[in-house]
């Protein structure tokens, strides 16, 4: 049996998982790392491996939840984060790498205006949807099902429409409206609704492109959001310097008004920032003509760390280069159509590997008609942020885990600049060797 496999080789991290189910809620620190039977524990990383504590060493797709662009503990991060360590992680004051770390945003960014450091993503799109609430004078922000941006009151609402969060307030959830990914359907509420503050949308579909959106979806809600005189914002905490250098926003040609970051900004560190037009952002400052009342009062004690403006720096200085960004994209292009050779060789219904760039989710469904190589369409968006059918998928990840790989919840990966050849040619042989075994277990 594969989960008896399973359990026997991965022992250790059972052991800690048990203690963890006492000490955790659920027995994890981040809902996205909930498994079954349970996680794996892991005790050290470098480039694109991970060695878990039983002795295993996995190729790894989370990539610090696809913070780490250059693959895990890049020996010039680490030197630049060391060298910060030794001057002190926290002068309450400004330091000369934040001034650099924002001049790396504002050149790579479309439209940075100016930027503000927060301490994470949540936080970035929390700060953007309270600045167009003020700067439109209008309450509804439009989001899109399926869509993270972070786990806060705000937009909380519509994340996991199939699995509404406990605790929110009709508030909350009122001024939320969900649509589906659809440009007349946001055609017809930004011409018939006059409370519309923003527009906010992950810019390559709902869980960086599990559900990719629509071809020219993102210029034309450009279009009409200007149109209609709604700020759009792009949560690029994912695909910011991913998808290309300058984001998802830059190779689609666009300029959103306010933009969300985090993950590779800071360098695999905790870190976020909004960036995006001065007149918008200029309103966290103090205006001495309107005082206190017309400000948007923001602090945080992380903002602009000096550990993780040192590893963003670092990174942010190789990315401008283009070179991390186009070898990642290179090599997840080349992984997908590898996973995709395996899979019509097996001549397997409803499975293929599909994504954008560095970016690759694996969906196997019998009861989908999705060729190897498509993006599964017409699917619950449940089904397909499961990565097809639960139980197979669930099989899937176990199988994968036993030959040495690690795919991001089990079903989507973020390839480093520090995969290679060889770690693209041993994915496909382990994804051939696990489907062998659940065809073993009488899965297939
Ligand atoms: C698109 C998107 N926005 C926002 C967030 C929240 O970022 P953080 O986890 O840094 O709070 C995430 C996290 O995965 C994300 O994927």
């Amino acid at each position: 049996m594969l989960e008896t496999r399973y359990r026997e080789r991965f022992a250790r991290s059972a052991a800690l998982a048990a203690e963890a189910a006492q000490r955790f809620p659920g027995g994890v620190t981040h809902d996205g790392r909930t498994a079954v039977p349970f996680p794996l524990y892991i005790e050290r990383a470098a480039g694109p491996y991970k060695w878990g504590v039983d002795d295993n060493r996995m190729i790894d797709y989370w990539c610090g939840h696809g913070a780490l662009l250059l693959g895990h503990a890049h020996p010039a991060v680490t030197a630049a984060v060391a060298e910060q360590l030794a001057r002190g992680t926290h002068y309450g004051a400004g330091h000369a790498l934040e001034l650099r770390w924002a001049e790396l945003v504002q050149q790579l960014v479309p439209g940075a205006e100016r930027v503000r450091f927060t301490a994470s993503g949540t936080e970035a799109t929390m700060l953007a949807i309270r600045l167009a609430r003020a700067a439109t004078g209008r309450a509804t922000i439009v989001r899109f099902a399926g869509h993270f941006h972070g786990w806060h009151d705000g937009l909380a609402p519509g994340a996991d429409p199939d699995d509404p969060h406990a605790g929110l307030l009709p508030s909350h959830v009122g001024h939320v409206l969900t649509l589906p990914a659809d440009l007349a359907v946001v055609a017809d509420t930004l011409a018939t609704r006059d409370d519309i503050a923003a527009v906010i949308l992950e810019p390559t579909g709902a869980a960086y492109g599990v559900v990719p959106l629509p071809d020219g979806f993102l210029p034309a809600l450009r279009s009409l959001t200007r149109d209609h005189d709604t700020l759009l914002i792009c949560d690029e905490v994912v695909t910011g310097f991913r998808i290309s250098p300058g984001g998802a926003q830059a190779r689609a040609g666009i300029t959103a008004d306010l933009t969300c970051l985090a993950k590779i900004l800071a360098g695999g560190l905790p870190g976020g920032a909004i960036v995006g037009r001065a007149d918008l952002l200029e309103r966290l400052a103090a205006d001495p003509q309107q005082g206190r009342n017309g400000r948007i009062r923001h602090q945080g004690t992380y903002n602009a760390n000096p550990l993780s403006a040192a590893a963003g720096v670092t990174v942010l200085e190789l990315v401008a280069s283009g070179e991390p960004t186009t070898v990642a994209s290179t090599s997840g292009a080349a992984l997908r159509a590898m996973l995709n050779d395996v899979l019509s060789a097996h001549k397997l219904r409803g499975w293929t590997a599909y994504g954008d760039e560095s970016i690759f989710h694996l969906f196997a469904d019998p009861q989908s008609a999705v060729e190897p190589g498509q993006a599964p369409v017409d699917v619950p968006l449940a089904r397909l942020k499961s990565g097809g059918d639960p139980k197979l998928a669930n099989a899937l990840r176990l199988a994968l885990q036993l030959n040495g790989i690690d795919l991001m919840r089990g079903r989507s990966g973020f390839v480093s600049a520090a995969h290679g050849p060889d770690e693209i040619a041993g994915t496909a042989e382990a994804l051939d060797d696990a489907i062998g075994m659940l065809q073993a277990e009488g899965m297939l």
